[in-house]
């Protein structure tokens, strides 16, 4: 699965932005969706992130973004595609959804072709 977004992520993003690079695209993307960052609330790489700390009938409390750098692809496109308690709605398209995933595994390319084949027989 992974091996077929990279081979086509870059012809789709080339025909509707020529100028910057699929990466770019991406990284952007990721910063700036409709509506407030991904970032904001799941970090800069999708590590996870406090939003806030409260008190609520006196007991501490945080509320935080969940880590999403290390879900399967199916995960975070189901994610993306259901209501998620605190996070808005989006509306992605499926390459915005593919476009986000890869920027969010980016460093891990060499380790995604090894199980590109694994990922294949779960979808
Ligand atoms: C306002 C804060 C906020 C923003 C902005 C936000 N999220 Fe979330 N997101 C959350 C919270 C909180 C959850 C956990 C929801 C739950 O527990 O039901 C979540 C859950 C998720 C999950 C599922 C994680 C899991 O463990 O199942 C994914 C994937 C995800 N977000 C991706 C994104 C992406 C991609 C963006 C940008 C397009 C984004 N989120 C923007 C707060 C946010």
């Amino acid at each position: 699965m992974k091996q077929i977004l990279l081979y086509t992520l870059p012809l789709y993003l080339y025909a509707s932005s020529s100028f910057i690079t699929p990466s770019e695209y991406a990284a952007q993307l990721y910063k700036n969706p409709r509506g407030i960052g991904c970032d904001k609330c799941h970090g800069e790489n999708g590590e996870g992130k406090l939003i806030a700390r409260y008190k609520h009938k006196g007991v501490e409390k945080s509320f935080r973004g969940p880590r999403i750098n290390n879900k399967d692809y199916r995960e975070f496109f189901n994610a993306l595609n259901k209501r998620n308690r605190g996070m808005p709605r989006y509306f992605l398209t499926t390459k915005e959804i593919e476009a986000l995933y890869l920027h969010l595994h980016k460093d891990e390319e060499e380790k995604g072709r090894a199980d590109a084949n694994k990922t294949t027989t779960a979808l």
